[in-house]
């Protein structure tokens, strides 16, 4: 049979484990493994020495198209996103307009169709007006689903009560996904702010408020009996709450809480301010803690890119985020390399979590039939991330002179290479991820 492409000799990390396999890909699936006998193959690609993961799915990222675009756009992010190795992500909702209606998504989703470099979904925000749409809404083509921001953060959108967040938890189908600071707490707090001072952000933003938030939060998902899923967890406080409802939540942690922590707040300064803060180091440990006893159900970066002439603004003026999307899998790799995580975990948490608790249709796999997704890795090859190497419009990270080992090498997208030893290899071809 003549086929569009074989991986040859790369090592193969999935439900399987880690082996030397080879891979054949045809009209963008995968269609064997190992024995390659009846295969006459159009590409052969020899990935000696590499090891080929599933595509990287991120989970939370912000590309600030519409609205925001001098800060990122669809194209930039994406290109980020595969020049670091990310096959999908999932967008949030606070662009300008905000996503919280049909039109707007079919507007991100019309932007977003081979303009963007890697496959996508987008959130739709959950707001105090929207409720009644939510079971519409969550199901659109293109829909990753809602995003609820119980505290605020970039833009308007917010439903901090109770009231507010049971009209949209009672109506879910679909798992959703939230942001979790109590609004109540951080505004009898906003006195905490010490101006010019980073490193008071998270006195202001403190852990009482995550662990409250999130208290409040799985009440009600249990009161409900729906699914939700705990964005960008930075406390110890939350972890054990969180274990006791592994029915109904989900937990996602970022690469900057397992990685920073509150002592770069000297170095770093407003580059470091993040919602939800990054914390004393001893819950980064707990963090880790977390991924290695299974709590944590996947990685997102969290990318939210802001120019450095607004992160310039003295503290509190500047906004909170950074970019992310393009360092989390280097970020990772040399975790990996440290022993803080095995690959097989990362695969877990950046793959297979995502096919999981989102239910993506034919992707987060290597296993015949899913689509032709891989993020090939070199994990030997030592690098310093610079902010020169990275894609996003806002063009700086915080890992600037950061050395890693562990690198991509490439990145295939439904069996096309879309990246190639920090080339892109094609026009943009991003489409809707399905569910
Ligand atoms: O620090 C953050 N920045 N946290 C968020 O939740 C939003 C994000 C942004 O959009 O800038």
């Amino acid at each position: 049979m003549n086929i569009d492409l074989i991986l040859k000799n790369g090592t193969v990390v999935n439900q399987d484990g880690e082996h030397l396999r080879d891979i054949a890909v045809h009209q963008g699936r995968i269609i064997g493994l190992d024995d390659m006998t009846a295969y006459k193959a159009a590409e052969v690609l020899d990935c000696r020495n590499l090891h080929i993961l599933p595509g990287v799915i991120d989970s939370q990222v912000h590309f600030r198209e519409p609205g925001l675009i001098h800060k990122e756009d669809l194209e930039t992010g994406s290109r980020a996103a595969v020049m670091g190795g990310v096959t999908a992500v999932f967008e949030m909702p606070n662009t300008k307009p905000e996503t919280t209606n049909a039109e707007a998504l079919a507007d991100k989703v019309a932007r977003a169709t081979h303009r963007m470099f890697c496959d996508f979904a987008f959130y739709v925000g959950g707001t105090h007006h929207n409720s009644e749409q939510i079971s519409t809404l969550e199901n659109l083509p293109g829909s990753a689903g809602i995003k609820v921001f119980i505290g605020s953060s970039t833009g308007d959108l917010l439903v901090e009560d109770d009231t507010g967040l049971e009209n949209i938890i009672s109506h879910l189908g679909r798992r959703a996904a939230f942001h979790s600071e109590d609004e109540f707490r951080l505004r009898a707090r906003v006195g905490h702010q010490i101006a010019g001072d980073a490193s008071s952000h998270p006195i202001w933003r403190d852990v009482e408020a995550a662990r409250l938030c999130t208290e409040r939060l799985l009440r009600i998902a249990k009161k409900y009996q729906k699914r939700i899923h705990v964005l960008h967890i930075s406390t110890a406080d939350e972890l054990p709450l969180l274990a006791e409802h592994r029915d109904l939540a989900t937990v996602e942690v970022t690469p900057h809480h397992l990685t920073l922590s509150a002592d770069d707040y000297a170095r770093l300064g407003t580059k470091l301010q993040m919602n939800p803060p990054v914390r004393a180091s001893h819950h980064r440990e707990a963090l880790w803690r977390a991924i290695q006893s299974g709590l944590v159900d996947v990685l997102g970066s969290d990318h939210a890119p802001h120019t450095l002439e607004e992160k310039a603004k003295p503290y509190p003026q500047s906004p909170s985020g950074m970019t992310g999307v393009q360092t989390l899998v280097p970020i990772m790799l040399d975790h990996v390399n440290k022993g803080r995580l095995t690959l097989q975990r990362f695969v877990d948490l950046t793959s297979h979590g995502p096919q999981r608790i989102f239910n993506i249709k034919n992707k987060g796999r290597i296993a015949e039939g899913y689509d032709a997704d891989f993020t090939i890795v070199d994990l030997k090859r030592s690098e310093t991330i610079t902010n020169k190497w990275i894609q996003s419009r806002s063009a700086w990270t915080p890992y600037d002179g950061v050395k890693v080992q562990g690198w991509v090498t490439g990145t295939f997208i439904r069996g096309r290479l879309a990246m190639w030893q920090g080339e892109l290899a094609a026009k943009a071809f991003g489409e809707a991820v399905r569910f």
